[in-house]
């Protein structure tokens, strides 16, 4: 098998007038800018999915189920998971958090970020990856994980827990969709999704990794819960919330969604930039009116447009453990009540 190239510095280069790192857009890994503007971004919807409840917060399986003394947040980003399970968790001393990214965030005094290219075997980490944990998190890697790789990502990811210790992994599908069924009448977020997945699809990524594939009226889970069966991890759980672009649900999710419209512009730009522009071939113009087509029908409210979020979360079978009465409940729950989506790949 040939060797998966490792990140050695934080090199960047100018692309279309964004800073992207050096090493991954050159070895293929990961082409999303890694500038502040990104970096704002990320914050920015880490901020919002904190605040959303039906994502769940920063922990999805019942906390007081979680042993959170040694923590990993593998493609931590701009480390904004990392730094709040710190700050809100810690107790005293007894809390590590190790984030590991190809563009880790600069070191600080309370968290460990360390520069790795998580397409490698684990065992040939000869520092952070051969610790054992009590949590890890991974969420919105689909970028960057080769297609083939997921399924020994997630067994690495297993043998680095802790007998006892949860897994928890969330993946958005960016194919836009409608919930009253209008999604043809946003012909420009349909072009920019077909731009953007044939691009990662050439580049070996799977663009719907986490998605549920419903077959004739059968629902079948696919991909990371299934991938999370075979590794061994046990009280799986998922939840698949949609997570609402501009103002049109009430309540709560009203606010939600005007913070996720005002951030769509900057995310189909950063995701869509290399696949558009260099893989594509977009000009520069292009690019700016397709991203121009895509606001536009983003804020017609009656559209219901939504992101398909998918998270699932398990844990390591352990010694004297038992699934506890609230796991058990809440798995028949959302057995019970979550039609799979339909959706349109
Ligand atoms: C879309 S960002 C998500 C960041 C963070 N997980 C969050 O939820 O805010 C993806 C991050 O994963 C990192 N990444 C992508 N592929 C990676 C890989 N193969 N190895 C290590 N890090 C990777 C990128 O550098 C980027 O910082």
């Amino acid at each position: 098998m040939a060797s998966v190239p490792q990140p050695w510095n934080d090199e960047v280069e100018m692309i279309s007038g964004r800073e992207f790192h050096k090493f991954s857009v050159r070895h293929g890994v990961y082409r999303l800018p890694v500038d502040e503007t990104e970096e704002d971004r990320l914050d920015k919807v880490h901020s919002i999915l904190t605040s959303w409840e039906d994502f769940g917060g920063l922990i999805l399986p019942d906390p007081t189920e979680v042993k959170l003394s040694a923590v990993l947040d593998c493609g931590c980003g701009s480390g904004a998971w990392a730094d709040a399970i710190s700050d809100e968790y810690a107790d005293g001393e007894d809390i590590s958090v190790v984030g590991v990214d190809l563009y880790p965030p600069k070191q600080c005094e309370y968290l460990d970020f360390q520069r790795w290219n998580l397409n490698a075997p684990f065992r040939l980490d000869q520092g952070v990856l051969s610790e054992r944990y009590t949590f890890i998190n991974s969420r919105f890697l689909a970028n960057g994980i080769d297609a083939a790789r997921w399924p020994s990502y997630i067994q690495d990811m297993y043998g680095r827990l802790r007998s006892g210790g949860w897994l928890q992994m969330t993946e958005a599908y960016m194919n836009i969709q409608s919930d009253n069924g209008r999604r043809d009448e946003a012909p420009s977020l349909g072009r920019w999704w077909h731009l953007f997945s044939t691009a990662l699809e050439q580049q070996g990524r799977d663009p719907r990794v986490g998605t549920t594939v419903v077959h004739a009226n059968q629902r079948s889970w696919a991909n990371l819960k299934a991938l999370m069966t075979q590794a061994g991890f046990d009280c799986i759980q998922e939840r698949h919330p949609r997570l609402p672009i501009g103002g049109w649900k009430p309540g709560a999710s009203r606010y939600i969604g005007e913070r996720v419209f005002d951030l769509m512009r900057g995310t189909l730009e950063s995701l869509g930039l290399w696949a558009c522009c260099r893989v594509h071939g977009m000009s520069a113009q292009s690019f700016t009116d397709l991203l121009d087509e895509c606001v536009q029908e983003m804020s017609n409210a009656d559209l219901h447009l939504y992101i398909q979020f998918y998270s699932v979360w398990g844990q390591k079978p352990g010694h004297g453990r038992r699934q506890s009465k609230s796991t058990r409940r809440s798995s028949q729950v959302l057995d019970q009540t979550m039609p799979p989506p339909s959706i349109g790949r």
